[in-house]
């Protein structure tokens, strides 16, 4: 059994993880800056919807193997992993925004005590593990001392709980091999294959693999236009194209474009790493327009079929960026209800789990 420090541990990766963590039998202090979440989650509640968590939660109150704080002196000084999973939104240029990852690698640094093993799981920029280091030993006492390893994460909201169980992949980057190994043992109950490498090279395979997701997306998107106009059924296209083993079923489905908090914005880092190294990523400029494409398409296709939208009622079902999530982060359905109230339609909205989260931030829907 190890003492996991899950910083973030009030969102939507790291909630996740520090239930599972506690239930593989580990103790678990889940951190988090926000006091309103680590209110909610101390009496078992949750404040994001995710299939099982809730469940997984209160049972690790109640086998006391898991605690919420908003203090680092309660949650580091006897870590022996500490798990950044704070958020890394996207900043003006599209590049990752690392403020919060820098204010907690200080924080843990300030209050670590003896060795402890850091590992970051938010999506960084290729090559943060270094500033990651020098911000955990800039206010540390002289007795502390770190590794650092980075473990990019790859679970799917509406899923959450079932990927952590079930991955594909354990990826791991370390200059230090034996701390990499140490965290890999914290994975070994999952069975899962363990790729150990170099912190950069993990980084990208993060960025990498949501580029490539994104791509599959935008792809079928395009393929669906041109169906449109030349009479083929896009579903019967994807279905058939899908049972080629070498393509795969998933990510295949047209629509009105990916959204969520990790597609547009790490295809958008991605590009603007690129940039700062003067190469052109033609591709994943490609996949942001077709995607900005397939949400615009919506309202033209309305448009075709009911001319002027101004008074007409339109209703939307679905506000999420995908099913079992309450998550709307660059959900596709507030960008067509901005556009529909923009030509004056009567907008109509409904959701499962994500009504609330709308109404706080949109007015003037019913
Ligand atoms: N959401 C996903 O599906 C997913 C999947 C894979 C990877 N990721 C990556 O994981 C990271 C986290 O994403 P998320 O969706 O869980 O974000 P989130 O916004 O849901 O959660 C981040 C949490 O960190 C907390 N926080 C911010 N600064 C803090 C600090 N200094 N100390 C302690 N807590 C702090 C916030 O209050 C928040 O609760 C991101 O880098 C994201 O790209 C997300």
């Amino acid at each position: 059994m190890a003492a996991i420090a899950v910083i973030g541990g009030g969102g939507y990766v790291g909630l996740a993880y520090a239930v599972a963590f506690a239930e593989l039998g580990h103790a678990v202090t889940a951190l988090d800056v926000d006091a309103e979440k680590v209110a909610a989650l101390s009496e078992g509640r949750c404040p994001i919807f995710e299939p099982g968590l809730e469940q997984l939660l209160q049972r690790g109150l109640e086998n006391d193997r898991l605690r919420f704080t908003t203090d680092y002196h309660v949650a580091i000084p006897d870590a022996d992993f500490a798990f950044i999973c704070v958020g890394t939104p996207a900043g003006p240029s599209g590049r990752a925004d690392v403020r919060y990852i820098l204010t907690a690698a200080q924080a843990v640094g300030r209050h670590a005590r003896g060795h402890t093993i850091v590992v970051n799981k938010s999506t960084v920029p290729i090559g943060s593990v270094q500033f990651v280091t020098e911000s955990l030993t800039e206010f540390a006492g002289t007795d502390t001392t770190f590794s650092v390893v980075s473990n990019p994460e790859f679970l799917a909201e509406g899923t959450a709980i079932h990927d952590i169980f079930h991955p594909d992949r354990i990826i791991l980057g370390s200059d230090d091999v034996a701390a990499a190994d140490r965290v890999a043992e914290l994975y070994e109950p999952l069975g899962a294959p363990v790729l150990i490498t170099d912190p950069r090279s993990a980084e990208m395979v993060k960025y990498a693999s949501n580029a490539f997701l994104a791509t599959k997306i935008s792809f079928i998107n395009e393929v669906a236009m041109i169906c449109e106009s030349l009479g083929a059924d896009v579903s019967a296209v994807a279905q058939g194209m899908g049972m080629d083993k070498r393509i795969g079923p998933q990510f295949l489905r047209p629509g009105a474009g990916f959204g969520g908090s990790c597609f547009p914005k790490d295809v958008r880092a991605l590009g603007s790493m690129a940039r700062d190294m003067n190469l052109d990523a033609t591709l994943l400029n490609a996949v942001l327009e077709i995607n900005a494409v397939a949400h615009a398409r919506i309202v033209d296709k309305l448009t075709r079929h009911l001319g002027d939208l101004q008074g007409t009622s339109i209703a939307i079902l679905g506000l999420a960026f995908k099913p079992d999530t309450d998550d709307i982060r660059e959900a596709p359905a507030l960008y067509v209800i901005e556009q529909l109230l923009a030509a004056g339609a009567n907008v109509r909205v409904t959701d499962p789990v994500a009504l609330d989260r709308v109404a706080a931030i949109i007015s003037g829907i019913t």
